[in-house]
């Protein structure tokens, strides 16, 4: 493996429909380096996990998509890849502010607002890895966000400072690329300990909802298979998958 993977090349656009989009035409017509970064000062159709839409100001925020090939790990353990992403970007924001939390399965919290959001999309052979999309939206500069979108915050919402995009995407990406290296040396068990205790309302007696039910229940746990684990108030443990739950915030 080379030193260093992560944003050794870079593609810089002004304006994309998704720079995962993008990312994905580029694999159907060559095979990019691994770690390429493609990074857009603007998406006219920005996508969010599920069916959402992402929105960010133009020139604003951090768009990228990294592909990378992660053939080390197999594919019913590929939660792993978003276990290390999340755990990278929480690790550049800390180097900011403090509260930073892994909201499951997707979304970077700061105390109870989102800050960023990831979408990972795979592509498999049998068992093994063939290439992940690793799509990243960090609220940096924004200051004001339409008031549909819930719970927004960026960085300069909390330090009060701007940003230059170009500097915090080599720093970010420095980040990842440590804790992509984790992953990549099998230090998995690590991993799953940092992620455990980053989790958003680990140990907190909440509110949840499945479909109509609501119920109180605590956060335990988030298997490698992506399912989170939540132990109820008669200590009975129950896993979810995405969609299947959802917190009451
Ligand atoms: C979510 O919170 O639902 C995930 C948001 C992911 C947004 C990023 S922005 C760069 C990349 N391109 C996309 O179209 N989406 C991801």
């Amino acid at each position: 493996m080379k030193t260093r993977i992560i944003g050794n090349k870079i593609i810089s656009l002004l304006s994309v429909d998704s720079t995962n989009d993008y990312a994905r035409s580029l694999l159907s017509k060559e095979t990019p380096e691994e770690g390429t970064i493609i990074i857009s000062g603007d998406q006219k159709q920005g996508r969010g996990y599920g069916d959402n839409v992402w929105h960010s100001k133009r020139g604003k925020n951090l768009l990228f998509s990294i592909i990378l090939y992660p053939e080390f790990i197999s594919a019913n353990t590929q939660f792993l890849i978003s276990k290390v992403i999340c755990l990278g970007i929480c690790d550049y924001l800390s180097s900011y502010i403090s509260d930073v939390s892994i909201k499951w399965p997707n979304d970077i919290y700061v105390d109870d607002r989102k800050i960023a959001g990831i979408l990972i999309e795979n592509d498999l052979v049998g068992s093994s890895m063939k290439n992940s999309i690793v799509g990243i939206g960090i609220n940096v500069n924004q200051e004001k966000f339409p008031a549909d979108i819930p719970n927004p915050v960026s960085l300069n919402q909390m330090i009060e400072k701007k940003l230059v995009l170009k500097d915090e995407l080599k720093n970010l990406s420095g980040f990842l690329e440590k804790r992509y290296q984790m992953l990549a040396r099998g230090m998995d068990d690590k991993i799953r300990k940092d992620y455990h205790e980053k989790l958003f309302r680990l140990n907190e007696m909440s509110w949840y909802q499945n479909g109509a039910e609501k119920f109180k229940a605590k956060i335990i746990g988030v298997s490698d298979y992506g399912q989170l684990i939540l132990e109820n108030q008669s200590g009975k443990t129950l896993e979810y998958n995405f969609k299947e739950v959802e917190f009451v915030l």
